[in-house]
């Protein structure tokens, strides 16, 4: 019985181990290099894929429309890395 109980915590950790290894990592194969790019992969590719980001053809202009419509929908990006967000994106993703 003590045997068990201490397995107990051991299988608890391998369970967490394998549930955060699942976690889709964001793909930044799609993104250009420069600087912002990781910026995007971290605030942009959570909700869903890059892909859906990469897609897309818009000015900065556009991509700001695009930014304020994400943070309506929950995203949390402060006003340093909206700007290097959408200087990135207007740069690599222009029309
Ligand atoms: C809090 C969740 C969330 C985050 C973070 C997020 N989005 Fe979205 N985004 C959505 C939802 C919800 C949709 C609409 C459903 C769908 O198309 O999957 C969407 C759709 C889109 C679309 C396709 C629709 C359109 O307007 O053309 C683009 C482009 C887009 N997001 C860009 C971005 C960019 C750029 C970022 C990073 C600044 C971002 N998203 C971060 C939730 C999010």
């Amino acid at each position: 019985m003590t045997r068990l109980l201490l397995c107990l915590p051991l299988l608890a950790a391998v369970t967490i181990s394998v549930a955060a290894a699942q976690e889709p990592a964001p793909d930044l194969s799609l993104l250009p290099a420069g600087p912002g790019r990781e910026l995007v992969g971290a605030k942009c590719g959570t909700c869903h894929a890059i892909a859906i980001v990469v897609g897309q053809r818009r000015d900065r202009v556009a991509w700001e429309q695009t930014m304020e419509q994400m943070i309506g929908r929950g995203a949390e990006i402060n006003d340093a890395e909206f700007a290097e967000i959408s200087a990135y994106l207007g740069r690599n993703f222009a029309p």
